[in-house]
């Protein structure tokens, strides 16, 4: 569907996979025979329009808007500060609203479901999440409907109340869309009839008979049968596979049939998994126990597969296509599921577990063949059915290993009659472990039976060891663990069913039967109010974001929403897909005959630079003659639609002559010596002596993987030449401005006064919208000025994601000397990151990992170093925290190495280190730590520390495969950018006569709320409401020469600017004022325009007066401290390597806050972002350079379910700060590096199975620690038979 052709805009594109959530529309069907109406929330993105004949579809825009009235959902999503960038939000309102409008009071578990199947939440844009992870969005919701108030507390001047439901309006029934009353009458008076439509290539037959449909299939059996579309679609939008002709059965009675037969339930193959969902919860229900077992494995699996729109979609196209990755088909097989099938004069029944019987997922249904219902069985007295998935997310993500098991005893015993196992995602296809079923009918449920299962599951079910050797190990120890677990299970069951003869599970191990469930996470904000403000004044005030209402109704727009210009071209890269080669040429012939196809634009259509010198290697716009890596952009077709332009795009050949060396990784880097200069090095005190008089030294190194921005909004510039004195207005995602126009301007040869960049808001950035967008701009302002026409880049998700690199993978190597009492007095460390191909700031993100990698310990003497590696990757960037969350983190490696080698507490260690008075760092800057102590100290006390890790400690001796573990961790982050004009900002500000205030800076909008605080800064320097403020767009043409808003300073600086504006406006009204000091805001505008006083004013900040010398090493690079320290407990499946985030509490010291609600969003995403970059998100490349994960199906980035079940963030108070606007403190990034505590928690867990199992003390655990390395560190009879050292029989029980 494109909302684009219509001018609805509010659903937006992130991924184009049914990955993210962000296309998601409620879709509304009507049943003429029942007289039901259902609602379903789908994915635009990958819903044919096709299938939508006589269906309703529902877009934000129709929930509300704020041209009639904004809907409730939008109204609390908004005011509960539920958005950030907003990129995102108008999923999240579709979501929840075709939620309520099936369960008008829905469970928390509903709501948890229905937002599994969005990404951005990250809150995400690592942000959106807090009003629904907090529970908040949902109470007020409940509350909407239930008639619930929501509590608010108030304790002195400490507040806990970041909005107020006084203000929600409540739901007027008559604001919700009704059925239009003409689908309904179609539906009810026409006749069902085949649908055909034809378009430019395809065919969609929609036919309404099971005779038709099987007709048609005869006549083309390679044609697929397209229900959800979740399969096929992907398929032809990523992998280039066509299909001239589509068959839509979804209409047809026989397949939507739910039938309840005597030995079990017959569901139609159209029916959609939610429904199915539905149907086994009421079966259960009604049905005796011992009947529903396999209705309950199914169910097992449904409550995780997909999200709720991937949900709705069919059965059947889950069973048929046969992926590997299928929940389903592993369970329905083992529990002897029966397949109806249908072919022209045909019909027959098969066992689903026949099609996976010779382990390749055979053809056993002919391409004629049709499946037209699936039988699922009732269980049966002594029959136990289980099914089991591990995914790299528990919700939302294809499994890595997934399982269904069956065994049938002999009548009234443990002795196996029957057994089936299958497993899912281990191989190309589901496979089925015949033979060690075979081998062991007819023995006891036994540990005999168990370690004779596990060898020959391992014998039998080989994974070819891929290329990576990708996940190998894991997947053969989940194979044998789900087994134990299948084990357990049964024999607790058996004790159920004898209790005198089966002993059933010890109590230690039965934990391990529960899988962990998402629950709403319950969450706190606690900030410091100032009761004795001026009600007037906005500062301090937790104000709703600017563009809150604008984000939740779909109304905020972004560059892809602006309307088409006239003549408009769309644009698609191609890229190299060599790591390292020669280009020999470059045939275009045959893109340029493609439909529609404009031109090809290549580094010779480039006016003036093509390569930017901003160090000694280049950034460059199109690869001249050799490429540097895999996604760098070669050339780029221009062509009448975004469709054209792909299709050409793919059509243009490019030879290669390899090149050696190819370098990807650092180690390769540093065997070949390269590397981008300079390298950099800081060092204190006297490191070599102190080693000499330690009492001991650990040396150790840790690495730490990349991390994707994963912005919602991919990079996107509209280039539109004005067609006079080569004047070029940019619209663009970006949050440098100035950049995009001097690289632009450069580019084309042209002053920059010619070139005009507007940036009205941006769908996150994180960094990632710098240099790489300034490039990507120039590819388009070239094509724009040879075309002379208007010209749209919106990278398509993969491409971003192949294209623009993202945070340096990091190795840090390290030597510590320390004494016994745990008093570190000397470390020695080594950082490589990965830059990629060319500088871009790689050298200032090592400079900075120096800088800030004393983290919060005062280390008397300190050496280290910094180098960037130059490799065959593409070129990585700025990503906030810039260095400190991969630096950091290598120190608090260290710090635990150390507690681990005295047998003191990490905690013990940190506080013994930590800075503890007047200070000076590493290169001389002096701090003072008051603020650090009281942050850990407030931490300690809210987390219960002490109290819980007793708890921790007592319920690790109580379960064996499940383990606790909780960790705090402190922070210093120091805020500043190194030089003075790098900080520097200007505003201008506008009265009009009729009193309203225009307002502009250099800062931009990315979902950090920017504007907002801006406002409430001039509305506090003008003494007017906000309300008479309005903030337009960031220009190059309004604000020259503005500074990039990075590194958490936007605030900082373009605040004092503003202030220093508004300031010089209320200097020239002052005597207006004093002579009439009753009169109104109006009245002296007025009165100043008729005295001819100038009503607009540009204000100005220098900078902060920041410096540092690399040859002293010294320097005053910082303004100023923020301190934090986070406390965070989670609980690890020893034998999956799964784990929940169970609580976290944060203590941050941001000085004053200007808007709390704002920054406590920010700590509480970059938090949830930090979890990410440590514990799950993971790059992976081929042998060949190729990025193999482009999108949320493949990299996963945290969602609902890795909120911290608890979750609390207070501000520390009484925190002053003199060099900032208001006292305030820049936390953009701060909040990052506090996500380490969950992996130091998890780390401490791991810890702590390994001490009951007398594992060695020392191990080494890289970032992110993700459920694969979790479960290998839990190291155990399972893990060593995997590897092969595993000779001794399997003990049962430990
Ligand atoms: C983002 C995302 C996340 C996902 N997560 C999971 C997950 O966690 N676990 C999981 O198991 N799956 C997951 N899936 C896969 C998803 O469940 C399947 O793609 C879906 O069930 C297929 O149903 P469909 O109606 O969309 O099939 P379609 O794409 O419409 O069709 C799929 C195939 O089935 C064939 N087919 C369909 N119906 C019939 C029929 N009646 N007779 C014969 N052939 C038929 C078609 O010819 C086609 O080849 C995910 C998919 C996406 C896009
Ligand atoms: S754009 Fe449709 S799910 Fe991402």
């Amino acid at each position: 569907m494109t909302a684009f052709s219509v001018r609805l805009t509010g659903t937006k594109y992130g991924c184009g996979g049914g990955g993210c959530g962000a296309c998601t529309v409620m879709i509304s069907t009507y049943e003429p025979t029942s007289k039901k109406i259902r609602h379903y929330s789908a994915n635009a993105c990958l819903l044919p329009i096709c299938s939508l004949y006589g269906a309703a579809v529902t877009t934000v825009e129709g929930v509300g808007s704020t041209k009639t009235r904004i809907h409730p959902v939008q109204e609390r999503l908004a005011k509960c500060h539920g958005s950030q960038c907003g990129f995102c939000s108008p999923g999240m309102v579709m979501s929840i609203y075709t939620l309520l409008r099936n369960n008008p009071e829905p469970t928390s578990e509903q709501m948890i479901a229905a937002l599994a199947g969005k990404y951005c939440h990250f809150l995400i844009c690592r942000c959106v999440l807090k009003p629904f992870s907090s529970g908040t969005l949902c109470l007020c919701v409940c509350a909407l409907y239930k008639g619930v108030g929501l509590s608010k507390v108030y304790s002195g001047q400490i507040s806990t109340r970041l909005f107020s439901t006084d203000e929600f309006q409540p739901l007027d029934p008559t604001q919700e869309l009704i059925f239009p009353p003409e689908l309904m009458r179609m539906a009810e008076n026409q006749p069902k009839r085949t649908l055909v439509f034809c378009g430019e290539r395809m065919t969609w037959i929609s036919p309404v008979s099971l005779d038709e449909l099987l007709d048609l299939k005869a006549a083309h059996p390679k044609a697929p049968l397209v229900v959800g579309n979740t399969s096929v679609g992907p398929e032809m939008k990523f992998r280039g596979v066509f299909h001239p002709i589509v068959i839509a059965p979804a209409r047809i009675l026989d397949l939507n049939v739910v039938t309840h037969m005597d030995d079990g339930l017959t569901l139609g193959a159209a029916c959609s998994l939610s429904l199915v969902k539905d149907i086994l919860t009421n079966a259960i229900s009604e049905f005796p126990e011992e009947k529903t077992k396999v209705f309950c494995a199914v169910l097992q699996q449904l409550r995780t597969l997909g999200g709720e729109q991937i949900r709705n979609v069919s059965l059947g196209g889950n069973i048929i296509s046969r992926k590997s990755t299928s929940d389903l088909n592993p369970v329905l097989a083992a529990s002897n599921c029966v397949l109806n099938l249908a072919s022209k004069g045909r019909k027959r029944q098969i066992p689903l577990s026949d099609i996976f019987a010779d382990g390749v997922g055979n053809n056993t249904i002919t391409s004629e063949e049709i499946l037209v219902s699936v039988h699922i069985p009732h269980s049966r007295k002594g029959e136990y059915v289980s099914a089991f998935r591990q995914a790299p997310r528990r919700e939302n993500a294809l499994p890595i290993t997934n399982a269904g098991m069956r065994v049938l005893f002999e009548d009234g015993t443990d002795i196996i009659k029957d057994l089936s196992i299958f497993y899912g995602g281990a191989i190309s296809t589901t496979i089925c472990a015949k033979q060690t079923c075979w081998t062991l009918i007819g023995r006891h449920w036994n540990e005999q039976m168990l370690d004779e299962a596990c060898r020959l599951l391992l014998q039998e079910i080989a994974l070819p060891g891929s290329a990576s050797g990708e996940k190998v190990d894991y997947k053969k120890t989940l194979i044998v663990s789900f087994f134990y677990r299948f084990f357990l299970e049964v024999l607790q069951s058996l004790k159920k069913m004898d209790p005198c003869h089966y002993p059933g599970v010890p109590m230690e191990y039965r934990s391990v039967l529960q899988d962990f469930q998402t629950k709403m996470p319950q969450s706190i904000q606690i900030y410091q109010a100032n009761p004795s403000q001026s009600p007037q004044d906005p500062v301090g005030r937790p104000i709703m974001h600017q563009s809150g209402i604008m984000h939740a109704t779909g109304e905020a727009v972004y560059v892809d929403d602006l309307p088409s210009v006239d003549g408009e071209l769309f644009l698609a890269v191609v890229t190299s897909s060599r790591a390292h080669a020669k280009i020999v040429s470059i045939d275009t012939s045959e893109a340029l005959q493609g439909p529609g196809v404009f031109d090809i634009i290549t580094a010779h259509d480039v006016p003036a630079t093509n390569e930017f010198y901003y160090s000694d290697d280049p950034e460059i716009i199109f690869a001249r003659n050799k490429v540097i890596c895999v996604g760098q952009i070669v050339c780029a077709v221009v062509a009448d639609s975004d469709v054209h332009a792909k299709q050409a795009a793919a059509k243009v050949k490019i030879e290669y002559e390899v090149l050696e060396p190819v370098i990807l990784t650092i180690e390769e880097a540093i065997k070949h010596n390269s590397f981008f200069e300079p390298k950099r090095k800081l060092e204190q005190g006297n490191v070599d002596q102190a080693f000499e008089t330690v009492d001991n030294i650990i040396e150790g190194e840790i690495h730490i993987g990349g991390q994707e921005h994963f912005y919602m909004e991919t990079q996107s510039v509209l280039a539109v030449p004005k067609g006079e004195d080569k004047e070029m207005d940019v619209y663009v995602s970006t949050q440098h401005p100035a950049i995009i126009q001097e690289m632009v301007a450069a580019s084309l040869g042209v002053p920059a006064n010619r070139i005009m960049c507007h940036v009205k808001r941006v769908g996150g950035a994180f960094g990632g919208k710098l240099l790489k967008t300034g490039l990507l701009a120039s590819v388009a302002a070239v094509a724009a000025n040879k075309t002379s026409r208007a010209v749209r880049l919106i990278l398509s998700r993969g491409d971003d994601m192949l294209i623009t690199g993202g945070r340096h993978p990091f190795i840090g190597k390290y030597k510590v000397g320390f004494m016994n009492d745990g008093r570190i007095r000397a470390v020695d460390t080594k950082y490589y990151i990965n830059a990629g191909c060319t500088p871009d700031e790689s050298i200032l993100v090592a400079e900075v990992s120096l800088l800030k990698m004393d983290n919060a310990y005062k280390i008397p003497n300190l050496r280290c170093w910094a180098c960037a590696c130059k490799t065959n990757l593409p070129s990585n960037a700025a990503f906030r925290g810039f260095g400190f969350p991969q630096s950091a983190l290598v120190t608090e490696t260290w710090i635990t190495g150390v507690a681990d080698k005295t047998g003191l507490s990490p905690e013990k260690i940190r506080e013994i280190n930590m800075y503890k008075e007047n200070a000076q760092t590493h290169f001389k800057q002096k701090l003072d730590p008051q603020n650090l102590i009281r942050c850990w100290n407030e931490c300690m006390e809210k987390s219960a520390y002490y109290s819980r890790k007793t708890a921790v400690i007592e319920f690790n001796k109580q379960n064996y495969w499940k383990k606790k573990g909780i960790a705090i961790v402190p922070m210093k982050f120091p805020f500043g950018l190194g030089t003075r004009y790098l900080s520097q900002a200007a505003a201008l500000v506008h009265i009009y006569t009729d009193g309203s205030v225009l307002l502009t800076h250099g800062g931009i909008e990315m979902g950090q709320g920017i504007h907002t605080k801006m406002i409430q800064v001039a509305s506090r320097e003008l003494n007017i409401p906000m309300s008479r403020i309005h903030f337009c767009e960031t220009s190059t043409r309004t604000v020259p020469n503005a500074c990039a808003s990075v590194g958490s300073a936007g605030t900082d600086v373009n605040g004092m600017a503003v202030k220093d504006a508004c300031q010089t406006l209320l200097k020239r009204l002052q005597p207006i004022i004093n002579k009439n000091p009753k009169g109104t805001w109006n009245d002296w505008i007025k009165e100043a325009f008729e005295q001819s006083v100038s009503l607009s004013a540009t204000g100005y900040f220098r900078g902060y007066d920041e410096n540092m010398d690399w040859e002293k090493g010294e320097g005053q690079p910082f303004t100023y401290f923020l301190y934090g320290a986070a406390c965070s407990e989670v609980e690890i499946n020893c034998l999956t390597g799964d784990h929940k985030n169970l609580r976290t509490d944060i203590v941050m010291d941001i000085g004053c806050s200007i808007n709390p609600a704002v920054d406590i969003g920010q700590i509480e995403g970059a938090f949830v972002q930090g979890i990410g970059l440590y514990t799950m998100e993971e790059l992976k490349y081929s042998p060949e350079g190729v990025l193999c994960t482009r999108g949320p199906d493949q990299y996963k980035i945290p969602a609902v379910c890795d909120i911290p079940e608890q979750f609390s963030v207070s501000l520390l108070s009484s925190s002053q700060n003199p060099y900032a606007i208001y006292a305030s403190k820049g936390i953009g990034e701060a909040g990052l590096f506090l996500g380490c505590s969950v992996f130091f928690a998890l780390r401490d867990a791991v810890t702590s199975v390994r001490n009951e199992r007398g594992l060695k003390n020392t191990f080494s655990l890289n970032s992110p620690l993700t459920a694969e390395q979790i479960r290998a560190s839990c190291a155990d009879d399972f893990t060593e038979m995997v590897i092969g050292i595993g000779e001794r029989c399997l003990s049962v029980f430990g």
